[in-house]
């Protein structure tokens, strides 16, 4: 089933109000702040254990009540139904879109859809739980040690080798849920196809306590299995240095097997590539990459964290799911924070939005959300074909706080762009530390630093909110000539997310919360936001490219004289 033409935003009452509002539009925070002592109550919502304070953004109520026509004009409640049942919304592949299907609970009560759960003649959630019962008994053999390598030794580091949703999601996770993971356990992750990366993260590494997932949703990226064959000609190498394995076919295969297990759509080629099906996990075509963290993608973060832990993460996103698909537009929290990026983007001019976790452990996030939502809605053209109507995509960036705080924070507070910012934090940290003498000054000795790193958070929020006049720079004693760059104009909007603790759970929930916003956006733009053909050219023409570089002259020749000219020069400074 295809989809519906999609609604030009741009035609709907709600988007002609926003115009009207946009044009000659003076936000003033400190002044809606204080004529409305309910305006932080009032625009603050939870979803499931998060927090999410949107009072600091530079709406009124007359702007919130059109962008929710607009959601409502564009059918977000409904799409977001047939993305769930299992409709084709996958328009340019012709695919089901079911990552929310991936967290639906083995307990089948009270679902939507309802269980049995059939999609294009597959039993949906069956394929997913039996696909996780594999996961979880491979996992389970690793943690114990069952499973041994060739030698008999446990494994000690599991190695993911991906890139972009086969890599970022399970290196975010991993890094997110450090104190989760079971002592002895170490997981690396390899991307990059520059041999570096490989070469770093095997260097320190005992081949006989180091296992290998090949995570591939399709087993024909050119990263992916490039590093995979460098991996196993370093396990075959490091192997037959240690006198662990001898110079046969049988040797080596017997290596793989025991070092090498794979994730992937493409069962055959996992078999080509010499690893034993029976040791792959599979998914499905309608798990997009960048949204299958929570597939068997995750399988190295499963066998760091063990299954409770991931069936805690799992029931996270799901929660979040059911957040979004019975709570009113007013309410639900990734509805509204889509709509505030529409608003922001297409009426207030923004081009980028930063995302500002105060949780260290947080630090991957921004770059595995720079997939989620760049790769999903980067597109000029609607899923019918037609152009856009608005602008799409935000550049989506971000570091932890404090370390932003002290590098690029300059330029959101007294910038000349508006950047819309979310500040991620979590009230108990993983390791409550004191500091046992403190600074003789500000810093009591024995002060939590959670609570100074948490003041930062607040405090950032709140000089982005309401900034500093001249008349408040000058009553500081600041002379005339520098007042000027002393002031903060405030009214620099932001978000405020804070959840209990970075549990598994919460993990999973701040996921799928922006799943659900890049969704919502997505929607009310009409376009594809779950595939991805901009990525295709670049790498058609590196196959294309590759043999000039390799010193083919007929090839180079064919080249462009940029190109040509760069690789001449390339191909004179290699020694
Ligand atoms: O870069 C494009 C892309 O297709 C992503 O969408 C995907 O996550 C990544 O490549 C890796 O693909 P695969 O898992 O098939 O190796």
């Amino acid at each position: 089933m295809t989809e519906s033409a999609p609604v030009d935003p741009t035609q709907t009452p709600g988007w002609q109000k926003l115009e009207g509002v946009a044009d000659g539009f003076a936000p003033d925070l400190r002044a809606w702040f204080d004529a409305d002592p309910q305006r932080a109550e009032r625009y603050t919502f939870e979803a499931a254990d998060l927090t999410v304070d949107l009072s600091k953004n530079l709406v009124t109520e007359e702007i919130l009540g059109a962008l929710i026509e607009v959601a409502k004009s564009a059918g977000v409640a409904e799409r977001y139904q047939a993305m769930i049942s299992g409709e084709h919304i996958n328009v340019t592949e012709d695919r089901a879109v079911l990552h929310t299907a991936l967290r639906r609970p083995k307990d089948s009560a009270g679902l939507v859809p309802p269980a049995p759960f059939v999609v294009d003649g597959e039993n949906v959630d069956d394929e997913v739980h039996a696909t996780l019962d594999k996961v979880y008994a491979f996992a389970d053999k690793i943690r114990s040690g069952e499973w041994t390598g060739v030698t008999g030794k446990r494994i000690e580091t599991v190695v993911n080798i991906g890139i972009g949703g086969s890599d970022l999601g399970p290196v975010m996770v991993y890094e997110a849920l450090k104190p989760y993971v079971q002592p002895g356990l170490e997981a690396r992750f390899v991307s990059n196809i520059d041999p570096a990366d490989v070469f770093e993260k095997t260097a320190d590494l005992d081949p006989e306590t180091t296992l290998f997932i090949v995570a591939s949703k399709t087993f024909g990226t050119l990263e992916t299995l490039t590093n995979a064959r460098l991996a196993r000609e370093w396990l075959w190498a490091k192997l037959a240095e240690a006198g662990a394995i001898d110079d046969t076919d049988e040797a080596r295969s017997g290596a793989v097997a025991k070092h090498f297990v794979a994730v992937s759509t493409a069962l055959d080629k996992v078999a080509a590539f010499g690893i034993d099906p029976e040791n792959a996990f599979g998914f499905w075509d309608w798990v997009g990459g960048r949204y299958s963290v929570d597939s068997a993608i995750g399988t190295s973060v499963v066998i760091a964290v063990g299954r409770e832990n991931w069936q805690s993460f799992l029931a996270g996103f799901h929660a979040i799911d059911e957040h979004m698909r019975t709570t009113p537009l007013e309410k639900n929290v990734p509805v509204l924070m889509g709509l505030l990026n529409v608003w922001y983007t297409n009426f207030l001019g923004a081009q980028s939005h930063a995302v500002l976790p105060y949780t260290q452990y947080l630090h991957r996030f921004p770059a595995y959300l720079q997939q989620l939502t760049m790769e999903s809605n980067g597109k000029s053209v609607r899923w019918d074909g037609s152009a856009v109507v608005t602008d799409t995509g935000e550049i989506f960036w971000g570091e932890p706080g404090t370390n932003g705080q002290h590098a690029f924070y300059q330029l959101i507070h007294q910038g000349t762009r508006i950047i819309p910012a979310d500040f991620i934090a979590v009230a108990n940290p993983a390791h409550p530390l004191k500091d046992g003498t403190g600074d003789g000054g500000a810093v009591q000795p024995g002060a939590d630093v959670h609570a100074l790193f948490m003041a930062n958070y607040f405090a950032q929020t709140k000089a982005l909110a309401f900034g500093k006049t001249a008349d408040e720079v000058r009553a500081e004693g600041t002379k005339e000539s520098v007042v000027p760059a002393r002031v903060f104009s405030g009214n620099r909007p932001t978000t405020s997310i804070l959840a209990p603790a970075l549990t598994p759970s919460v993990v999973g929930q701040l996921i799928a919360l922006y799943e659900h916003i890049v969704f919502t956006e997505g929607t009310i733009w009409g376009i594809d936001s779950f595939d991805q053909w901009g990525v295709e050219l670049g790498k058609q023409l590196a196959l294309q490219i590759a043999p000039a570089v390799d010193g083919d002259s007929a090839a180079l020749e064919s080249q462009d004289s940029s190109t040509k000219a760069l690789i001449a020069r390339y191909l004179e400074l290699r020694k």
